[in-house]
């Protein structure tokens, strides 16, 4: 237990680190946010999805090409994705205007010849769409230049995630990505017989270095106390990066093996955020494993959308937090890129990684 006056400096450097105003704890723009699986989106068809409270309509043309606009019509405020997509231009369900896949209007059908109305002032917002590793992503904002790029897995160069499991987090963006990253609840929350057990829990040191817009725990053997891991084979070393806004990879190699996870936080809105788990393997029997795989994958998401939850009951009351460190200094290193890369994006200069190498050592 700490004496009272250690924890009274933790208390005071916490609330030094507590985000509270609420324009910092926005979602970040400028930054790709993850979408959906690009298997998710078949030629020819549209999805609506909302992002950072955003409504976007997500398409695939005839072409195989994905766009992404405000799904909004600008006659009514009909969502477009409520009309019929041809593969070429999307016509909206309430008066017929149609739309080309960069947002343009090209049509009007109550116009008569003479009228002079010109379909082509009216437009719907256009937002970049990227496919990458069999996953669709996303920009929000005006400079894509000098956001954080998507990710990339190593090894995985034309391949699409093997498994991908999608869950809702009644959580706002910081506590769901704060929660990614928390390596103290792993004994208390995600407790289970083929993972770990309470009593598992065991000193750590991990060294970590600044990596672009975020950091990384630098390879290392995975504990002894995760079970998981030794379904690999071999001598498995793990290394794992977070990046902005909300992207958390690990990359795992056993040999000439390879099994990646990709974990991307979206935020819905202010206070729903969805995790996307993606799994990405080189081990051809782990395929037979998938669906096993898959409910495990499942139980760990369900584990911290369950708690969670339960914290949103006594975040209601605005309690002041505690960030100590070691534990939770992951946590405050979020905290700290997400404010430099505030300030940097506002003050239109180059973003300065504010993390130093360090090793933490905690129990868990
Ligand atoms: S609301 Fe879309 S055409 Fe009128
Ligand atoms: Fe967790």
């Amino acid at each position: 237990m700490p004496d009272g006056r250690s924890a009274r400096m933790d208390d005071a450097a916490s609330r030094r680190m507590r985000p509270a105003a609420s324009d910092f704890a926005a979602p970040l723009r400028e930054a790709w946010y993850y979408a959906l699986p690009s298997r998710g989106l078949r030629r020819l068809t549209m999805i609506s999805r909302l992002m950072l409270g955003e409504p976007i309509l997500i398409g695939r043309d005839e072409r195989g090409s994905i766009f992404a606009l405000r799904d909004l019509c600008p006659h009514r405020g009909m969502p477009l994705s409520a009309g019929n997509f041809d593969g070429r231009e999307i016509e909206c369900c309430y008066h017929g205007w149609r739309f080309d896949t960069r947002g343009q209007c090209v049509m009007i059908p109550s116009l008569v010849p003479g009228q002079r109305f010109a379909p082509g002032h009216i437009h719907t917002r256009l937002y970049p769409a990227r496919e990458v590793q069999g996953n669709i992503w996303v920009f929000f904002g005006e400079n894509m230049g000098a956001a954080p790029e998507i990710p990339v897995l190593d090894g995985f160069d034309n391949c699409a995630p093997d498994l991908v499991e999608s869950v809702r987090f009644s959580a706002a963006i910081d506590h769901a990505v704060v929660g990614l990253m928390d390596p103290a609840h792993g004994p208390f929350v995600h407790r289970a017989w083929w993972w770990r057990s309470r009593r598992s829990i065991q000193q750590k040191a991990k060294a970590f270095s600044p990596s672009p817009f975020g950091f990384t725990m630098l390879r290392h053997a995975p504990s002894h106390n995760s079970r998981a891991y030794r379904l690999l084979g071999g001598a498995p070393e793990t290394e794992i990066v977070f990046r902005l806004p909300s992207v958390r990879i690990e990359q795992i190699r056993a040999g000439r093996q390879r099994v990646a996870n990709l974990t991307a936080i979206t935020p819905i809105d202010d206070r729903v955020a969805e995790v996307s788990h993606c799994v990405y393997w080189t081990l051809p029997r782990l395929g037979l494993l998938k669906p096993a795989l898959r409910r495990y994958v499942r139980a760990f998401l369900y584990q911290d959308r369950d708690i969670m939850e339960r914290q949103q009951q006594g975040l209601r009351f605005d309690p002041p937090l505690t960030l100590i460190d070691d534990a939770d200094t992951q946590a405050k290193w979020y905290y700290r890129l997400k404010r430099e890369y505030l300030r940097a994006c506002a003050e239109k200069r180059p973003f300065e990684n504010p993390v130093e190498p360090r090793t933490l050592e905690w129990r868990s």
